[in-house]
């Protein structure tokens, strides 16, 4: 496998009118396909709780996932909006499993199990989507509707291969996603802006959580380094947004933007 070409998968899912719209106003350099280094590398995920937690506190994840909710409330309203946003719901339960999956280190105790609960509710929610299972929708979100509070906890709070749960071209499209909800909010008014940071706020989070999970499907340094600044940039965006601070969190963003294109340009293979 090593040295394999990976065609890149193009954009044409639900999410791709958000991944170009994104990527266009952006100027990124998109990989056409890129080169995987060690396709046989490990993949354990980081077990530093002081790591997630440099990133998210109970207050974020928790935000973090209503807001997910939110964003497929409408598309689970019926069996008919809900074939017609397969692919949105598919991806909210994969970010719904990494955010849980990062409980379950992040956290102890009844806390982490419960995020391991997070976690397979997000799987759920993925696989009935890829079935085109309505009624089988349902019920995980439910259950990731009373998380934290009553959600009930799993049997053991073991974190899963970050792999497993969002494959590149699935983490690519969550962060251009991101990316488009953090540009809108920047590109607001000043007023509209200030109503916005909250919620902007958890999709820097968010970025952050991606740039975890980046990390993990190489084994090389300079991919670890891309994928270190893609987090590190997204905290510090993050905390521009906390304070509503309009012009260090639109400069932050072009930082960030700098370390995608940094990464795309290094693993980018000519056809
Ligand atoms: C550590 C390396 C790395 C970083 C950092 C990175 N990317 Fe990527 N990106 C890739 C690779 C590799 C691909 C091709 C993946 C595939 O095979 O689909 C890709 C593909 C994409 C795609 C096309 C995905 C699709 O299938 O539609 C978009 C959009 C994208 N990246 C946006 C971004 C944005 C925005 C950022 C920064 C916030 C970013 N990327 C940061 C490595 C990276």
């Amino acid at each position: 496998m090593k040295g394999e070409r990976v065609k890149f998968s193009g954009r044409s899912n639900g999410w791709g009118i958000l991944a170009a719209g994104a990527i266009v106003s952006a100027g990124l350099l998109i990989p056409a396909s890129y080169r995987v280094l060690h396709a046989e590398g490990t993949s354990s995920p980081s077990t530093d709780p002081a790591k997630w937690n440099e990133i998210a506190s109970d207050a974020a994840v928790a935000g973090i996932v209503e807001g997910q909710v939110k964003g497929i409330e409408k598309s689970m309203k019926s069996a008919g909006t809900f074939r017609r946003a397969l692919k949105k719901v598919e991806i909210t339960g994969r970010v719904l499993a990494i955010v849980g999956n990062a409980e379950t280190i992040r956290v102890e105790g009844e806390a982490a199990k419960k995020g391991a609960a997070l976690r397979e509710a997000g799987l759920a929610l993925t696989k009935a989507a890829a079935d085109k299972k309505f009624e089988e929708a349902e019920k995980p979100l439910a259950s990731i509707k009373t998380f934290p509070d009553s959600i009930s906890p799993a049997g053991d709070a073991k974190p899963t291969d970050w792999k497993s749960l969002m494959d590149m071209d699935g983490l690519m499209t969550g962060v251009a996603s991101a990316d488009n909800e953090l540009k809108a909010a920047l590109s607001a008014k000043p007023d509209e802006f200030k109503k916005l940071a909250k919620e902007a706020q958890h999709w820097a989070t968010l970025m952050a959580y991606f740039g975890r999970v980046t990390r993990e499907h190489e084994t090389d340094e300079q991919w670890k380094k891309w994928s270190d600044d893609m987090t590190a940039q997204s905290l510090t965006l993050a905390k521009a947004l906390a304070s509503k601070n309009h012009d260090e969190a639109k400069s932050a963003r072009d930082n960030l933007l700098k370390s995608c294109e940094a990464c795309h340009e290094a693993y980018r293979v000519e056809e």
